[in-house]
């Protein structure tokens, strides 16, 4: 579907998704007391309109009086910028030569495709030109938009802001707001309330995404199941900021980009920066309907192969920290190929003299007195056992006491003259740099080359600091990302067979833009499945469930000490991509029992689990009885949870979503209709009757 010109208004576009428009263009706005100035206004997100309607929206309004304290309607242009009469949040500031800042662009041009329009705008008398993009596509509602400048003068110019762009939320959304924030091992713990009065700004410092928040926001007067949410991404996996901005007088924005306060980015004569894509969606049908178009979204044009089912994994880094060797790891492996694992993970501890965290981080070889042959004897054992192989690796960081290190101290991010500041004992390499990403892809196209490997934990452990780059200064913080960025797609390109795991600590680094390029995201490193289940709701508001790994583990769970049933623990791994992680060795013959048998349960539904339409169908999970449902064509799944013996409290039946009302559902012990099924709902033993703690269990329906 495509973008359009909307007709008998100059310099006014339509973009036209599944179900939404999206009008947009020029105006000029002529002051009562100077000349003019020109603003690329939204004029209409919303459902889709008749063609003959869109220039209805466009609402002119030339000749503004701006008097006194009155403020111009800047919350709904689409790159506000630092200049001019304007006093709310700007996506674009500059600062010129002779210390000039306040910007002012004019029309030049539009360059319309089919799907995508760049509107040129330029600041003629500093040599500044803007591209403002927007691109569309056929089969989702969401729209793509970024930024490009390029400095066209002879003298340097800086940049202190650069967004991909400002969304106007229409005031009849109402103003509640739904986010992610967290920390390490409480990532993307949904937040939500009334979006206050003036700036509230959401963002990561970090250097990477962070586990503190998570770049999306949603905002509407909406349920689960009903209401029109409005919401923005970015797809970006570094440093970000989001702000949104309520004025008094109605109107809502939400400006995202890159970076964050107080970073400078240095634009020479001739250069160009662009920004990541900020991503906005509009829906009907409540926060629900709202994550399964982004599911959709993801699946359409994000993830590099949706298609794919992704295997059971194991991954040994609970079960052995760093004491990793190769009779350790195989039988680790022949214990998990025998409950029906098929990928096998070897995590930290393999390489140079990395025996605990303090050393050898960087040092990319076997470890010479673990695997005094390498890895090959380890990985043909795991090939044999049928197993896929996969490696951890961190290849943006460094300790201090490796041999890397000693060679290449310049490499790290650093200013001569201050501390280089340790977290975990490492440094972060700075991508940035042409030697560090030459030497990455050397080593890591060599190992998967090698080994043959199906599949990289790429693992990320701490957040910048003491950030120099004598050659780039503050671009380091863009360049990073786009370096990591770069390594993963020249990977890929060459090992079309190369699977990536994103890890940052957990979920540090989970985002649209990393899901570009990896298969799947480690959630979180708090494997506890009542945490689990709260962090994993939250992960589901923006990411698909094929994307999300999730492990069992073992009991008491080694970070909350909390006791949970295997079986328990399997359903909440089972929401996602299931993976073991716990001590093999120490399971008893009736766990290992247990485990094959929910193994190849997950198995047998996998499909619709990893790329059904999800439905979040009640309660608060972990917190009280919930369940999610997940439908792949005929198939449904519904995975239920009750954490609580004395949990009795309604609705006691579980409704379920999405059903034909029509059709005729066969389960467990009966068939019903799906509107029986929707509206009167199942009766299930879980939420049911009281018990023990920690019931669980997983209902397939198939429609006959
Ligand atoms: C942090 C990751 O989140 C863990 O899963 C594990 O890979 C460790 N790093 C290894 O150091």
């Amino acid at each position: 579907m495509p973008l359009i010109p909307v007709p008998a208004h100059a310099h006014t576009w339509a973009a036209l998704t599944r179900d939404t428009s999206y009008v947009f263009g020029v105006e000029t706005v002529i002051g009562a007391e100077s000349g003019e100035d020109t603003r690329i206004v939204q004029w209409y997100w919303g459902p889709r309109l008749p063609t003959g309607a869109l220039g209805q929206v466009v609402e002119h309004a030339p000749g503004w009086i701006v008097t006194g304290f009155l403020d111009p309607d800047d919350a709904t242009e689409m790159l506000p910028v630092d200049g001019g009469r304007r006093w709310g949040v700007p996506s674009l500031q500059a600062v010129y030569e002779g210390e000039v800042r306040s910007v002012e662009l004019g029309f030049d041009d539009a360059v319309l495709g089919e799907n995508e329009v760049e509107v040129v705008l330029r600041d003629h008398a500093y040599g500044l030109r803007v591209g403002l993009h927007v691109r569309v596509f056929d089969d989702c509602d969401v729209i793509e938009r970024w930024v490009s400048v390029t400095n066209e003068s002879a003298v340097p110019l800086r940049l202190r802001r650069l967004d991909s762009g400002s969304w106007v939320i229409p005031e009849q959304a109402g103003f509640r707001y739904t986010g992610a924030a967290g920390g390490w091992g409480r990532e993307t713990r949904l937040q939500s309330g009334e979006l206050p009065a003036g700036e509230t700004t959401f963002g990561s410092r970090t250097g990477t995404t962070s586990h503190k928040a998570n770049p999306w926001i949603m905002l509407g007067d909406a349920t689960e199941d009903a209401g029109d949410v409005w919401t923005v991404a970015l797809a970006w996996s570094g440093s970000w900021r989001l702000t949104t901005q309520r004025r008094p007088e109605g109107d809502v924005a939400v400006s995202a980009g890159f970076g964050h306060e107080g970073l400078t980015w240095p634009l020479g004569p001739g250069a160009s920066l662009s920004t990541p894509s900020a991503l906005g969606l509009r829906t009907s049908g409540g926060y629900g309907a709202a994550s399964r178009a982004w599911h959709d979204y993801a699946r359409k044009h994000v993830l590099p192969r949706p298609g794919e089912e992704r295997p059971v994994l194991y991954n040994s880094w609970e079960a052995t920290g760093f004491d990793v060797t190769e009779a350790g790891q195989l039988d680790l492996a022949r214990r998990a190929a025998d409950l029906g694992v098929e990928l096998f993970v070897v995590d930290d501890g393999w390489f140079g003299a990395r025996t605990d965290d303090t050393r050898g981080l960087g040092d990319w070889w076997p470890n010479p007195e673990r695997f005094p042959y390498g890895l090959r004897p380890l990985f043909q054992g795991v090939r044999d056992l049928g197993l896929l192989a996969g490696l951890w690796v961190e290849p943006e960081m460094v300790n201090p006491d490796s041999d890397l290190y000693r060679k290449n101290p310049d490499w790290v991010l650093h200013y001569p003259e201050r501390r280089r500041d340790t977290m975990r004992n490492q440094l972060v390499l700075n991508y940035a740099r042409d030697d560090v990403r030459e030497w990455a892809l050397g080593w890591l196209d060599q190992l998967v080359r090698e080994y043959g490997l199906d599949y990289l934990k790429w693992d990320m452990n701490r957040s910048f600091s003491q950030a120099g780059w004598a050659e780039g200064g503050d671009l380091l913080w863009i360049e990073h990302t786009r370096g990591v960025y770069a390594i993963m797609d020249e990977l890929r390109g060459r090992h079309p067979g190369l699977r990536i795991e994103s890890c940052s600590g957990g979920g540090g680094r989970a985002d649209f833009g990393m899901l570009r390029r990896t298969d799947q995201v480690w959630t979180s490193d708090n494997t506890d499945a009542r945490d689990r289940q709260v962090i994993q709701r939250g992960f589901s508001y923006l990411y698909p469930a094929g994307a999300m790994s999730c492990w069992v583990t073992d009991s008491p769970n080694p970070i909350t000490h909390r006791e949970v049933p295997l079986r328990y623990r399997f359903h909440v791994a089972m929401a996602g991509t299931l993976g073991v992680g716990g001590d093999l060795t120490s399971w008893s013959a009736a766990e290992l029992d247990e485990a094959r048998q929910l193994i190849a349960d997950y198995k047998a539904v996998r499909p619709v689990i990893q790329h059904g339409a999800l439905h979040r169908l009640a309660g608060r999970p972990g917190e009280s009885a919930s369940a999610v449902q997940y439908t792949l064509g005929d198939q449904v799944v519904v995975l239920a949870y009750n954490p609580f013996a004395l949990d009795k409290q309604p609705p006691r039946r579980l409704r379920l979503a999405g059903l034909d009302p029509s059709a005729v559902y066969e389960g467990p012990g009966g068939s019903w209709y799906g509107a029986t099924l929707m509206r009167h709902g199942l009766t299930l033993p879980t939420w049911f009757h009281s018990g023990a703690d920690y019931r669980s269990e997983m209902v397939v329906l198939r429609r006959v």
